[in-house]
């Protein structure tokens, strides 16, 4: 069976005080009667700290919201990947759209990026998803492919064993707006389809895809029960760590 994963990602929320009470928080609510692999990706700042405030509690993992596409040097105000793995953080998010529209990262950009990672065996949560735009031309197909196509699948099968896929349709993303659990689980199934063409059917069938996009306490459920969506990767409703707890307890 694929693992069920709920990821939070906090964006640029929270003080450092702020971040340690929703960890302890968090790590009160959830205890090991879910069955979720709980992901936590703070500001980098807190990435150590976080590290070590989890490493007690199986199933809860730190993660970066990003990395760099250079190796060292002098890039001022980036930071590494061999960095995050440095601090004993397992994950990195590559590819959220944030990224992709105010800080102009394409898909050769985030190709580099998943090299870097996969390079300092991090895991990462490669993020896809469309515009309104393309779904008004149905071209939301084509513009997933493309980014898994440009930037992920160069990656071998064996490489793959350590992605998780987010799709996140950019309408979606903290506008209330969810895409209808038939709407994202018809992109999941496309995405595995991909997986099975371009890999094969084990890489299909364990490679986990998330659904991204206004997932919160009350659809959680909704797009959980559907056969190809393996968990969210959840904005604003993961600063709230009873509204996140409830999330992960969504699947059936
Ligand atoms: P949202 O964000 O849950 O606030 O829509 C999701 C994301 O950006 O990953």
């Amino acid at each position: 069976m694929r693992r069920k994963i709920v990821a939070g990602n906090w964006k640029m929320n929270k003080t450092q005080p702020e971040f340690k009470l929703l960890v302890e928080q968090l790590l009160k609510l959830s205890n090991d009667a879910i069955r979720t692999d709980i992901i936590i990706a703070p500001p980098y700042l807190y990435l150590e700290q976080l590290v070590d405030l989890v490493s007690k509690t199986s199933g809860v993992y730190a993660c970066a919201q990003n990395c760099s596409t250079e190796k060292a040097g002098a890039f001022t105000g980036e930071v590494s990947a061999e960095m995050i793995a440095s601090v004993g953080v397992e994950y990195v998010i590559i590819g959220h759209s944030e990224r992709r529209s105010f800080f102009g990262e394409d898909n050769e950009v985030l190709a580099k990026k998943v090299n870097m990672a996969v390079g300092e065996n991090l895991k990462l949560i490669f993020c896809c998803g469309e515009q309104l735009k393309d779904r008004e031309a149905k071209d939301q197909e084509a513009t997933v492919r493309d980014q898994l196509k440009e930037s992920l699948f160069h990656l071998s099968a064996d490489a793959m064993k350590n992605v998780v896929i987010a799709y996140e349709p950019v309408w979606a993303i903290g506008t209330g707006l969810t895409a209808t659990p038939d709407q994202a689980q018809e992109m999941h199934a496309f995405i595995r389809g991909l997986l099975m063409k371009h890999y094969d059917d084990s890489t299909a069938e364990s490679t986990p895809i998330l659904y991204g996009g206004s997932c919160n306490e009350k659809n959680a459920a909704e797009l959980f029960s559907k056969s190809d969506i393996d968990g969210g990767l959840i904005g604003g409703a993961s600063l709230d760590a009873e509204k996140f707890v409830a999330i992960a307890r969504s699947f059936a």
